[in-house]
């Protein structure tokens, strides 16, 4: 007994607590065995869910020079459909959805950001929309609390009216490491160039689904230019 908890406490001073995984960018305590089987298992997983071996018919939306946004839509080769629900299992799971279906999978196209490394970075589901209910800028004097932004901490509020709207965002992941790169951004610039055939959509018609603290920062910055 003395000898284990001895063996924590040197482990613990040799790798100073928490540390982050380069690779998947996992934060674990390197020296618990649980967190490490964790990460062990998560990092795995992760690396076989982005890894994209190129298909021969791909759908490419747009070129960069750090990557490519490909899109893959319901009536595509089983391959195609296979890898966009494994990435899809990998965000609903990092966002904390729990089997929460599509809502129309005949009309679901999945977008996603391809790097110069054949890693899936960043994948979008978008879905086409009747209507949405306009986020409401809440009073100036709510937007700060003790110099931190509230939009992190609380519950936002919408209008009552619907709007009309064409394409739902309703989820938009972004690979931890590849953040801040604009990779969100390029996405939905691709989604509104290609959404409808022949239109630009404005970022009027594009609506975000219940977003994440992380979507909301997004969406709001996104949405202004
Ligand atoms: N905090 C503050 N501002 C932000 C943030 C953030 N976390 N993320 C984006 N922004 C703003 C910034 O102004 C940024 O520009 P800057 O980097 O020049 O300052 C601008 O939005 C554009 O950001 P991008 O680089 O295009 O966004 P990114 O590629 O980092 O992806 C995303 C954003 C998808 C929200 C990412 O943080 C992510 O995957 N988070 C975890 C999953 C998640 O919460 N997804 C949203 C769920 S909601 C939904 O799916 C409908
Ligand atoms: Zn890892």
């Amino acid at each position: 007994k003395v000898a284990e908890d001895q063996l924590v406490i040197d482990a613990g001073q040799r790798h100073f607590g928490a540390v982050a995984c380069t690779t998947c960018g996992m934060v674990y305590a390197a020296a618990n065995m649980e967190d490490e089987a964790q990460h062990v298992q998560y990092h795995q997983r992760l690396l076989e869910g982005i890894r994209y071996v190129g298909w021969k018919k791909e759908r490419v939306i747009t070129e960069f020079w750090d990557g490519k946004i490909i899109m893959v839509s319901p009536d595509d080769p089983k391959y195609a459909l296979k890898k966009a629900e494994e990435v899809r299992e990998l965000v609903d799971s990092e966002l904390g959805f729990q089997q929460v279906s599509l809502r129309c999978p005949s009309q679901t196209r999945t977008y996603m950001f391809v790097s110069n490394e054949k890693k899936i970075v960043g994948c979008l589901i978008a879905e086409p929309i009747r209507e949405a209910y306009r986020v409401l800028a809440e009073p100036p004097s709510l937007h700060s609390l003790h110099g931190e932004p509230l939009e992190r901490h609380r519950a936002w509020r919408c209008s009552t009216e619907p709007e009309p709207a064409i394409c739902g965002i309703s989820r938009i992941w972004v690979f931890a490491l590849m953040r801040r790169k604009a990779i969100a951004s390029r996405m939905v610039d691709a989604v509104r160039s290609s959404f409808m055939y022949g239109s630009v959509l404005t970022t009027e018609e594009i609506a975000f689904s219940d977003p994440t603290p992380d979507g909301k920062l997004f969406a709001s910055t996104y949405c202004k230019v």
